[in-house]
Order: structure tokens, then C-alpha cells, then sequence
């Protein structure tokens, strides 16, 4: 009985050396094999919006920059979300920002290269029938985008990863800022859950995607002066995540022979949630800078 228990407990390694090993297994199915596929823009956006529901992310971002936002006053306010995607996030600030002082003129500008996003974001903007909100969004990608107007808070939320140049991006970000202005980037760090982009994820134009650290050394080398990083702690409940809504998690559309060693990794890094059930670590960091 000791002796099996004992022989138990030497067998298994600790959990980031099983998820070492797990990791180092989904890269060997990978070695030498062409680029899996991506996905595409329209099921990115639905796998997208399924994916955030078995996230506490969400809610956790909408509070922090909820938050923020209230932060900056009761006066008029411009806020440009860039990769605002359906503007399910968007469309919660703009109410808080509405409701929080009646009257007060607020200006709401979405950018994203994905039109079927953008008819959403338009559309959920409008259904919030508020005379004092003006709400554009725009078809484009960032470095395309038609803006010709300054704002007091430019803000990416979850769509850095995608941009060609960051630094050249942040810097063009914080030129469209008003005097006391602020650049908002929220964006995930290369940690457990994303350890398995970086393997699956296909090339986008040439580059990989960009995680906190690669946006952390773009604001150094452009010179940029980071005001705060705050580390937002969700959790994703990728257990209970489809086939499909697993191949937005890991940004490629996996394979057959790819399935269970992903979620054996996934399973490796887990950790209990509040009800007990078994989560994967989701964090987001989101960078402050201010304009001038
Ligand atoms: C993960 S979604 C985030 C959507 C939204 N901000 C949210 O948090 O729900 C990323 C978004 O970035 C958009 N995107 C990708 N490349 C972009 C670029 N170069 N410029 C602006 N947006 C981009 C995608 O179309 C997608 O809607």
C-alpha cells in the first residue's frame, strides 16, 4: 500500500513538468508539418463570442476600464476602440458612460478590418437609442483606418496580437490623443494558454502573433513612457469548450491528431475554480500611456 503510494507519487511529475512534457508532445506532432490553417473572419467572430462565454475575462475587462472611464470625469468624452470587433464590450462602456451623466455628449468610434463585426458594432450602438451618444465604426485595419479625429481614450482590447508593427502602431495610436489623453492596451501575456498559440498559430503576414511581452519591449524601444500595467486573473473553462471553439482558443484550426494532446495540456494547467471545476489561467495585461 505505501509502497504503491509511494510509487505513485514518484511517477508523477509536478504539474509544469507534465505540462512541459504535454507541451513538448503537441510540438512534436507540429515538427516538420505545413502551417495549420487559420480562421477565418466570420467564424473567428462567432467562435469568438462562444469562447467569451466560458470566460470570466469579460466581465473583468468591462470593470476595469468601466472604472477608467468614470476616472476621467463628467465632461464630454471621445473614446476610439480599435479592433472593437461586434462591440459587445464597446456598447456596455458607452452605456456606463451615458447613463453615468446624463446629457454629457460622448463620441464612440470602432475600428475593425472584419465588415460583418463592424455592421454589429454599428448596430448594438444604435440600439442603445441615446440622442447624447455618437457612435462611427469603420471597416479597416488599424494602419488603414480613415480617423481623422483626436480622442481622450484610444484603446485595444485583444486585437495588438494582429497588428503588422507594434511600435509603429502605438506611436500612431498616441497621436490621435487629445491633450491628457490615454492609450489603453489590453493584451494577453505568452502564458499557459498562450504557449499553444505560439506553437499552432499559423504565421499572420509574415509575423507571429504579439503578446504583453513583445507590446511591453514596443513601448520601450518606441520610447514610450508605460504609465501602469495592471494584470486582470481570469479563467476560461476550456473543458467545456467544443472542438471548434477550442480552435479559436489556440488561434489555428487543429487537426484530428492535435485534439487530445491539446486538451491534455490544457488539462495539465488547469486550476480549480470557484465552483470547483477545473479552469484554465486567462489573464489579460493592460498598458496605460499617456499623450502629452
Ligand atoms: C479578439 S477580437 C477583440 C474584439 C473586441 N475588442 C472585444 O474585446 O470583444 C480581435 C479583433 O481585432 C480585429 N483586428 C485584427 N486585425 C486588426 C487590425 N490590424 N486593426 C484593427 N483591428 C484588427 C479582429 O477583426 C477582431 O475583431
Amino acid at each position: 500500500m505505501i509502497d504503491s503510494y509511494l510509487m505513485s507519487n514518484i511517477a508523477a511529475p509536478p504539474p509544469t513538468e507534465l505540462a512541459a512534457v504535454l507541451l513538448d508532445g503537441v510540438r512534436a506532432v507540429r515538427r516538420g508539418a505545413p502551417a495549420l490553417a487559420g480562421l477565418e473572419p466570420d467564424s473567428y467572430a462567432r467562435l469568438h463570442s462562444a469562447f467569451e462565454l466560458l470566460s470570466d475575462q469579460r466581465d473583468l475587462i468591462a470593470e476595469h476600464l468601466a472604472e477608467r472611464l468614470a476616472d476621467r470625469g463628467d465632461g464630454p468624452i471621445s473614446v476610439l476602440s480599435v479592433g472593437c470587433g461586434d462591440g459587445v464590450l464597446d456598447v456596455r462602456l458607452a452605456a456606463g458612460l451615458v447613463l453615468a451623466v446624463p446629457g454629457r455628449p460622448v463620441r464612440y468610434v470602432g475600428v475593425d478590418p472584419w465588415i460583418g463585426s463592424v455592421e454589429r458594432f454599428t448596430a448594438t450602438m444604435a440600439a442603445l437609442d441615446a440622442d447624447e451618444l455618437s457612435a462611427d465604426g469603420h471597416v479597416a485595419s488599424f494602419g488603414d483606418s480613415p480617423v481623422d479625429e483626436t480622442f481622450d481614450v484610444v484603446m485595444f482590447v485583444h486585437s495588438m496580437y494582429y497588428v503588422a508593427d507594434v511600435g509603429a502602431t502605438l506611436r500612431a495610436a498616441l497621436a490621435l490623443l487629445r491633450p491628457g489623453g490615454e492609450l489603453w492596451v489590453a493584451v494577453a501575456p505568452s502564458a499557459e494558454l498562450n504557449a499553444l498559440v505560439g506553437v499552432l498559430a499559423p504565421p499572420l503576414e509574415g509575423h507571429r502573433q504579439w503578446f504583453s511581452g513583445d507590446v511591453g519591449e514596443a513601448f520601450v524601444d518606441a520610447g514610450i513612457v508605460v504609465d501602469d500595467v495592471a494584470t486582470l486573473h481570469a479563467l476560461v473553462d476550456l473543458a467545456s469548450a467544443s472542438d471548434e471553439v477550442l480552435d479559436f482558443a489556440v488561434q489555428a484550426r487543429l487537426t484530428p491528431d492535435l485534439q487530445g494532446p491539446v486538451r491534455a495540456y490544457l488539462d495539465a494547467v488547469s486550476v480549480p475554480g470557484v465552483d470547483g471545476g477545473l479552469r484554465v489561467p486567462h489573464p489579460v495585461d493592460v498598458f496605460t500611456a499617456s499623450g502629452h
